[in-house]
């Protein structure tokens, strides 16, 4: 299993859309096998079509709000020692997290589909608030699938998007996270798909939802690799990019633009609660492959083979599976994958929240519990960047509840 160079890394898929002839792939009832076929055509046609790429970048621009600011930590650096530690602050985004991307260019691609409805699924809330924000904007109307547990603990993001007028279908089946938001979400997709779009919230599900996630989400290292060059002159030897991952969105948008450079790629994953044998982290505790949501990866699963009982305090990285296209980085040692428990995560929250301006949710505080781990063994001359990518607005109740105050 290699990566070729020179190709983006969502087309390197053989023709029955596997990674590595391992992963991904579109496992789908026949039902779907023709709006998908004709979404499969009409991304390929949007993506070379220039109209469409500079409408996509003006909304990026004006309406996203990009570049988003790279900045240096340097409290956070002189509190460590060691590797100089950078932010990519994608929570500065129009909405507070990078899953405005996806969901901007879902719409866009919604209206050339002719389609007047969007339903998409949602973890922490943010792909849900966003796809809610955006299908406001294009004039769609909006329904955001999200499982009940969720409702209760993302409080903020429900809230925004009732207020951009989607309706929320709670999911009570299951776990009640996001796994079964995106079941639910498919299922109502089945039945709809004539005068419906779907977006899928991150880089998951059958083949064109994760080309089009990680294809609108790589907006990211495309700021990022000229704020680098601005910054160093050129892309520094030692330089490392850690990013969290649920389903795999901020990372892969993170690194693409990295792909065929030096650069490490550190992924992290939900550890779960300290003392818990309970987690969200397939890669890192050597999960088998299975199928979920249409493709094969990495799953969690119980000895019987059916998805495992997952634990997080962020529900943002609760997911059961992880993109193919991870799979595929971690196969091919490209990347590698950590996880950060619940505990290491909140405290780095808290320190960072405490030392610097920025404040992240819990998705990206377990990246930065990572940083605050590696930073001290490194020399002053390495440099590390976490991704920055979502506000920790949407977990102030959980956090006052663990760490008994929020600051931001
Ligand atoms: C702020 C934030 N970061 C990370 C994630 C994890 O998703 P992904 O791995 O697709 O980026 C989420 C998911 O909801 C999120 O809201």
């Amino acid at each position: 299993m290699k990566i070729k160079k020179g190709i983006p890394l969502i087309d390197q898929h053989d023709k029955n859309y596997m990674y590595g002839g391992k992963f991904g792939g579109n496992f789908i009832p026949e039902t779907l096998k023709k709006p998908i076929d004709d979404l499969t055509k009409l991304f390929a046609k949007l993506r070379k079509d220039k109209k469409f790429l500079k409408e996509r970048d003006y909304h990026f621009k004006n309406y996203v709000g990009t570049p988003t600011p790279f900045i240096k930590l340097e409290n956070l650096t002189e509190h460590l020692g060691g590797a100089q530690i950078y932010a990519k602050v994608v929570s500065e985004a129009n909405g507070g997290a990078h899953k405005i991307y996806n969901a901007t260019v879902h719409c866009l691609i919604a209206k050339r589909a002719g389609k007047k409805y969007i339903v998409g699924d949602t973890g922490a809330g943010y792909a849900g608030k966003m796809l809610a924000m955006a299908a406001k904007k294009f004039g769609l109307k909006c329904k955001i699938f999200m499982g009940s547990r969720d409702i209760k603990r993302q409080r903020p993001n429900v809230e925004a998007m009732k207020k951009n007028g989607a309706e929320i279908v709670p999911v009570t089946t299951g776990s009640q996270t996001l796994v079964d938001a995106v079941s639910e979400c498919m299922r109502y997709w089945v039945s709809n798909c004539d005068t419906t779009h779907m977006c899928v919230g991150s880089t998951v599900g059958p083949n064109i939802f994760i080309k089009i996630c990680a294809f609108s989400t790589a907006q990211i290292s495309r700021e990022l690799i000229e704020q680098i060059k601005d910054e160093f002159g050129r892309i520094p030897n030692k330089l490392k990019l850690l990013n969290c991952v649920g389903g795999g969105s901020s990372a892969m948008g993170f690194w693409n633009e990295f792909m065929d450079t030096n650069a490490e790629f550190i992924g992290i994953e939900a550890g779960g609660p300290k003392n818990s044998k309970l987690h969200a982290a397939p890669l890192t505790n050597g999960s088998k492959v299975g199928i979920l949501h249409g493709a094969a990866q990495y799953v969690i699963q119980d000895k019987e083979g059916q998805i495992g009982s997952i634990e997080s305090c962020s529900a943002g990285l609760m997911y059961p599976g992880i993109s193919p296209l991870h799979c595929f980085l971690k196969d091919t040692k490209r990347a590698r994958y950590v996880s950060a428990t619940d505990e290491e995560a909140l405290k780095a929250y808290q320190l960072v929240s405490q030392l610097e301006n920025i404040s992240p949710s819990l998705e990206p505080s377990h990246a930065f519990a990572e940083a605050i781990k590696i930073a001290p063994r490194c020399k002053s001359s390495e440099i590390i960047v976490v991704n920055s990518c979502g506000d920790s607005i949407k977990d102030k109740d959980i956090i006052k509840q663990k760490l008994g105050s929020y600051i931001r």
